[in-house]
């Protein structure tokens, strides 16, 4: 049967403790236990369905996880306080003093500072690599290669990432694929495709309400019980732990999930066929001129479409700008970071999201100066949208010059 995520987070049904809709929320940091025994047996990792403290887990993370499991079909997943606490775990459980991971260059800002300037301090070197080009990606691999790590889809660039045959040449080679998730939930499902880890910031679309920061792990159990040991589990020990009450809501977010990435989907492939038929240079994976449409097309669970992330290129960053200043104005979005809201957002990558990354790097991998990164809203008119933010380009003569 076709692998559905939808489906398999529609068909959990959790009652809260008097018979609740909504799973009864744990409102405790720590967990009693009726015989000392147990108690040590729990520390052990011996005793199933016990409760020690919330930095370990708790029925609320636990129960986020599962459902989120379930969307990626892994055995099972750990939830975090944000999605760099999801990442910086995976990394440093996966590799010791002298490893290696070979990185996609075009990845979020902060896990490229965390490959490029923090884990050097433990010896564990990057290689940053094109992932669209397998050549380059396997002959980077060395002896002490321990991780293939990648956004499904990059930020900010939307590069795609060939999930299966990234997958071939870590099971050849024996390496972890670690899939990032988070451009393009449901519609993507990495596990499914070979990935061995896969990691959201829930921060983005799965909340969808820009009210927190979290993220999580989807893998096996016996990984997800090596991040979690309490001797050596790199989410156990380094704490980032998400709040019970959070987990709850993030859980509830997350049921109306396929509704608004359809929406996200259908405004944004709107906004990028008209932008592209205006000649900005626009870049969508859902369009047929990028480069990895079909990639994209043979990965997808078609009903969720591409997602809601779209860059074009208005020539300069002042126009970048003016631009965006002014669609505020309008009350188009938001100038802001982050993704995933129900109102549009906007921002230059290249001097806020991706600012870690040094200048030249950023022209090395077309990170242009006039590149704007949209996040599409669930505008219920993205006609009428589009029609105001034409008429935004057109005053600030844009449409002219990008197409001069
Ligand atoms: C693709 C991607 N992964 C991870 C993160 C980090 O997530 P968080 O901000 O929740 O720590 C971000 C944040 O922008 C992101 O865009």
């Amino acid at each position: 049967m076709k692998f559905n995520p939808a489906n398999n987070i529609q068909d959990l049904q959790y009652f809260g403790e008097f018979g609740g809709v909504n799973p009864s929320i744990s409102d405790s940091s720590t967990y009693t236990f009726l015989s000392a025994k147990t108690m040590f047996d729990t520390f052990e990792g011996n005793a199933d369905g016990c409760y020690l403290y919330s930095r370990h887990t708790s029925p609320s993370n636990l129960y986020l996880g599962e459902a989120l499991a379930a969307m990626e079909g892994t055995e099972t997943a750990n939830v975090s306080a944000s999605g760099m606490g999801a990442i910086t775990p995976v990394l440093l459980q996966l590799c010791k003093s002298g490893d290696h991971i070979i990185s996609s260059r075009t990845i979020y800002g902060g896990t490229y500072a965390f490959l490029k300037n923090f884990t050097p301090r433990f010896n564990i070197e990057t290689s940053f690599v094109d992932i669209t080009k397998l050549e380059l990606v396997e002959a980077a691999i060395t002896p002490t290669t321990k991780v293939l790590y990648c956004e499904a889809v990059s930020n900010p660039l939307l590069e795609v990432a060939n999930i299966t045959a990234l997958a071939e040449l870590a099971n050849k080679y024996n390496l972890q694929l670690v899939v990032d998730n988070t451009f393009s939930p449901l519609s993507i499902s990495p596990a499914k495709l070979g990935a061995d880890i896969v990691i959201h910031s829930l921060t983005k679309f799965i909340n969808g309400a820009s009210d927190t920061v979290g993220g999580v792990v989807c893998a096996s159990q016996a990984f997800i019980d090596q991040l979690r040991n309490v001797n050596d589990g790199a989410s156990m020990l380094l704490g980032s732990t998400m709040d019970s009450l959070r987990a709850a809501s993030v859980l509830k977010n997350l049921r109306t999930l396929h509704i608004r990435m359809k929406q996200h989907s259908y405004n944004a492939m709107y906004l990028a066929k008209m932008f592209e038929a205006d000649g900005l240079k626009t870049v969508y994976p859902g369009l047929t001129s990028h480069p990895s449409h079909e990639i994209f097309k043979n990965m997808m669970n078609a009903e969720y479409g591409f997602g809601g992330m779209l860059t074009i290129d208005v020539g300069s960053i002042d126009k970048a700008n003016d631009l965006m200043e002014l669609m505020q104005q309008k009350n188009l979005g938001y100038l802001a970071v982050s993704l995933g809201f129900y109102k549009t957002l906007f921002s230059a990558p290249g001097t806020s999201t991706s600012s870690e990354i040094p200048e030249e790097e950023q022209a090395a991998m077309g990170l242009t100066d006039g590149l704007i990164r949209f996040s599409v809203g669930l505008d219920n008119d993205i006609q009428r949208t589009y029609t105001i933010m034409r008429a935004c380009m057109e005053e600030l003569n844009i449409l002219e010059s990008a197409m001069a």
